[in-house]
Formats: C-alpha cells, sequence, structure tokens
C-alpha cells in the first residue's frame, strides 16, 4: 500500500489478523434477528447499494464475496450483515443513482467509496468515516506538462466520472471551462481515452486512479494542496439512525481490530 493514496481510518491499535480471516467472512458471526431494520425487503436480507467499478472498493470478479462482487466495501457490507444476523444483497447501479436509491429506500445502504459532502448530507446520513482519499490526475506515463492541478487549466482535456466528487471539482473549484471536460460514467472508460491520447489527464479518486494507472501503462499525480482530504462514509436513509448506529459499531469494531488496514493492504496489491 502506498502511502497517501488510500489510508483506512485508525482507531486504537491495530490488532494482527490473518488475510483468510477477512477475505472469506463465510458464515454469520452473530445470528440476531433484525428483520426490522430492512423492513421492505422480504425477509432476513439487507440490500447495499453500490456501483460496482471502482476498484479497489468495488469490482466484480469470478467469485467475489458475494456472488460476483468484491472489494473492501463488499468485505464491509459483509461483515454489518453478518454482525446484524442477516443476508447480503448487492444492487449495482450507476453512481449517480445511488442518492435516491437509499433516500427512496430501494436500497438499505449504500456502500460506494462514497465521499461524505454537506451537498449529499442534504439527502442521506452518513456514518463515522472508514477510509481517506483525495482526487489525483491520471496522465499518460510520458507526461511532463502536468504536475499540479493548476496546469489543467492550460487547455487540457480533461476526464471525470459523472457524479462523482472528481467532476464537481473539475467543474466547480477548478473552473474547466465545459467544452474541455468529458464525462463518463466509468473510469475506465476514460482512462482508455488517456491512453489513446484524446485526454490529457482523467481526474479520480486515488486508489481507483491508482489501480487504473497502472493497469494501462499510465502514471498518477498528486496534488494535497488543490485536492483536499476526503472522507468515505455509508449513507442510509435520512432518520435511520437505528441502522446507522449499528454499522457505525461494526465500522467501529473493523478499525480498532485492524481489519480495515488489512483490507486496504489485501485490495491494493
Ligand atoms: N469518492 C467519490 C465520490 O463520492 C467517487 C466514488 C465512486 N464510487 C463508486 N462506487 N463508483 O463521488
Amino acid at each position: 500500500m502506498k502511502k497517501g493514496l488510500l489510508k483506512a481510518v485508525a482507531l486504537g491499535a491495530a490488532a494482527v489478523m490473518s488475510v483468510a480471516a477477512i477475505a472469506g467472512c463465510a458464515g454469520g458471526n452473530k445470528a440476531e434477528n433484525n428483520a426490522d431494520v430492512a423492513n421492505d425487503n422480504a425477509g432476513n436480507k439487507i440490500i447495499m447499494g453500490t456501483n460496482a467499478a471502482f476498484q479497489p472498493f468495488e469490482f466484480t470478479t469470478t467469485s467475489g464475496i458475494v456472488g460476483e462482487f468484491d472489494g473492501i466495501d463488499v468485505a464491509i457490507a459483509k461483515q454489518i450483515a453478518d454482525d446484524m444476523g442477516m443476508e447480503l444483497e448487492i444492487a449495482d447501479m450507476e453512481f449517480d443513482g445511488l442518492i435516491a436509491a437509499v433516500s427512496t429506500g430501494k436500497v438499505d445502504f449504500v456502500a460506494a467509496g462514497m465521499t461524505a459532502n454537506d451537498e449529499r448530507r442534504k439527502n442521506v446520513d452518513f456514518s463515522d468515516t472508514y477510509f481517506t482519499a483525495a482526487q489525483v490526475m491520471v496522465v499518460a506515463a510520458d507526461n511532463t506538462d502536468i504536475t499540479k492541478a493548476e496546469d489543467l487549466k492550460n487547455n487540457k482535456k480533461v476526464g471525470v466520472v459523472l457524479g462523482y466528487t472528481g467532476d464537481s471539482i473539475v467543474t466547480e473549484d477548478l473552473e474547466i471551462p465545459e467544452d474541455k471536460i468529458t464525462r463518463a460514467n466509468r473510469g475506465l472508460d476514460l482512462v482508455q481515452e488517456v491512453k489513446n491520447g484524446k485526454l490529457d489527464a482523467v481526474v479520480i479518486d486515488s486508489a481507483t486512479g491508482k489501480a487504473l494507472a497502472e493497469k494501462n501503462g499510465l502514471k498518477v499525480v498528486e496534488d494535497s494542496e488543490a485536492f483536499e482530504t476526503e472522507e468515505y462514509a455509508i449513507a442510509v436513509k435520512k432518520g435511520n439512525t437505528e441502522l446507522l448506529d449499528k454499522i457505525n459499531t461494526t465500522l467501529a469494531e473493523m478499525i480498532s481490530s485492524g481489519k480495515m488496514d488489512e483490507l486496504a493492504i489485501q485490495y491494493n496489491e
């Protein structure tokens, strides 16, 4: 794990845990009856809304933790469900639709590497922070003229994912002109455009940017002055304090046991 790109929130002493204990998570730990929490869902299920195109937090693979779904958020959600004695179901959708899905009760919570911010707080409640990140710029390996965020203003063609915090940072904070911005639903599609020279940079979250850069022979440029720290949190429907408390309990336990750090290491390899 590279420093600065992805940080699990540290609370107290980290216990050493085996990776196997984290990865599998098979079988419930506690079988409490909490069917009231996901009141609209049949039986004993709790539904996580996500957008599984955000490695290492959520992605699809041949055999994931829940069906084809894998990643840090999936591991966390599985633990939340296990602690509640419930079965985890995953609803994969466009990132843009997640806030509406949780606020209308289509899903019980959103775990999607989602940055907690005031804009979103108008519509959902957020858990405690479980990871911190920052935006980075993914550029061609031989790029020398983008070394800081300001350089993007220099007539650069910039890609952002629709509705991500990177979108509002590029649009509102950096004020890149609209005709220089390309928006897509997946970071991967934008990174292809950097690869073939149609875009100069993609602005995206650090850990995902790093994963995409590594896979595509590109590089990551950081600018800690321009890009503030972002706090990832789980979103629930406004006022659902019962579920929020349970989520926070599981998060605190995963942080203090060192499990969160283990997940960061495991999924960044
Ligand atoms: N942290 C960024 C945001 O909140 C990007 C999250 C993207 N997550 C995803 N699962 N696609 O906007």
